[in-house]
């Protein structure tokens, strides 16, 4: 079968994969649900890796841009790197809009460095973790061609109505948590829950100013319903007794890629299919889009689509798209091996 047949065919099953430059796919990409960025590192591990972190920030703005065009309130990002790394890019993340959540330490133990470090040179410990960041794009809104947060919109909308804070109580039918929390000026503001919110809304459409009715309006037209409010925030479905530290070997196992029968690594930064499939499986929804731009073999793709989500991926290295392609006839053609 040829490439351009079997891409066709993912296609049906919702995988979409290219072998390009990510920067000239973005415009054509679905808003994404996740994005999963696992690129530079700034350690020269693959070609085009930057030779240091401080190049870093050079490197991931143009893509930052694009993820920031295409994605709404609620998207996740969660952004693989070294410590360093991360901390050098933070900044130019928090300026396109995206909030910290947290960060996710991948221990790969003492494996990852067995009989292959010398401390006395090294003079620090050995660096046996990578780290997953998790941002989330913050909840802005447009009204009237103005950018405003959520927190400043709520109270906007409930004073415009001419409503006490006391009402907001009697609204939610909660002692004082409606005025302490979701109207507050302060750092203990909360976003209300979904009922709570709809509550507001229906209080402010009822006994609100008239002139101004309806509240809570986007368009201007309708007041924001409850499943659009909830489509505002970030999906995660923790896991009991999985915390931000993954205690996961390195990939030695059947599951990584070897050069043509040697026992050469094919890719030095396949991830554990086991680490993308947790990640993508608490922050979203089957039939949700997953974007990979720096596709590499794949990984995160190939756990999005056996979990039942719609991929995006691109990887610019056509021997590492061949590679990375592969994977994924093997699940649908498992005894052909010469595939294209
Ligand atoms: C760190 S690796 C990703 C490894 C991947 N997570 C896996 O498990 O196989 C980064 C990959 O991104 C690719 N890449 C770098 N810049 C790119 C770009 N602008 N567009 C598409 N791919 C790119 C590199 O060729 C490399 O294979």
């Amino acid at each position: 079968m040829r490439n351009d047949q079997f891409l066709s065919e993912l296609e049906t099953k919702n995988v979409f994969l290219f072998n390009d430059n990510v920067e000239n796919k973005y415009y054509s990409w679905e808003s994404p649900n996740i994005i999963i960025s696992d690129g530079a590192y700034g350690v020269s591990g693959f070609k085009g890796d930057t030779h240091s972190y401080d190049k870093l920030v050079e490197w991931y703005e143009p893509h930052i841009q694009e993820w920031s065009k295409k994605s709404n309130a609620g998207t996740t990002l969660w952004f693989w790197n070294t410590e360093i790394g991360f901390a050098t890019v933070h900044p130019i993340l928090e300026k396109y809009g995206w909030e910290y959540v947290s960060c996710n330490i991948w221990n790969k133990g003492i494996q990852h460095i067995a009989g292959n470090c010398n401390i006395k040179t090294l003079k620090s410990f050995p660096i046996v973790t990578e780290i997953c960041v998790q941002y989330v794009k913050k909840a802005l809104l447009k009204i009237e061609g103005q950018k405003v947060s959520l927190k400043d919109w709520i109270r906007q909308e409930w004073n415009k109505a001419g409503l006490t804070l006391n009402q907001a109580n009697l609204a939610c039918g909660v002692a004082n948590a409606a005025s302490r929390k979701y109207l507050t000026k302060d750092h203990l503001w909360y976003a209300p829950p979904a009922e709570h919110f709809e509550n507001l809304v229906s209080y402010a459409n009822q006994y609100g100013d008239e002139e101004h009715r309806p509240y809570f309006s986007i368009d201007g037209k309708n007041s924001l319903s409850k499943n659009e409010y909830e489509k505002l925030f970030h999906v995660f479905k923790g896991k009991y007794g999985i915390t931000n530290v993954w205690e996961v070997p390195p990939l030695h196992s059947n599951e990584r890629i070897k050069v043509n029968n040697s026992p050469k690594y094919f890719h030095l930064n396949q991830k554990p299919l086991y680490l993308m499939s947790l990640i993508i499986s608490v922050s979203s929804n089957e039939g949700d889009v997953i974007w990979e731009p720096f596709g590499g073999i794949f990984s995160a793709s190939l756990a999005g689509h056996q979990i039942r989500r719609k991929v995006y991926g691109a990887e610019v290295d056509s021997n590492i798209f061949q590679t990375g392609l592969s994977r994924f006839s093997l699940l649908y053609y498992p005894n052909q091996k010469a595939f294209f």
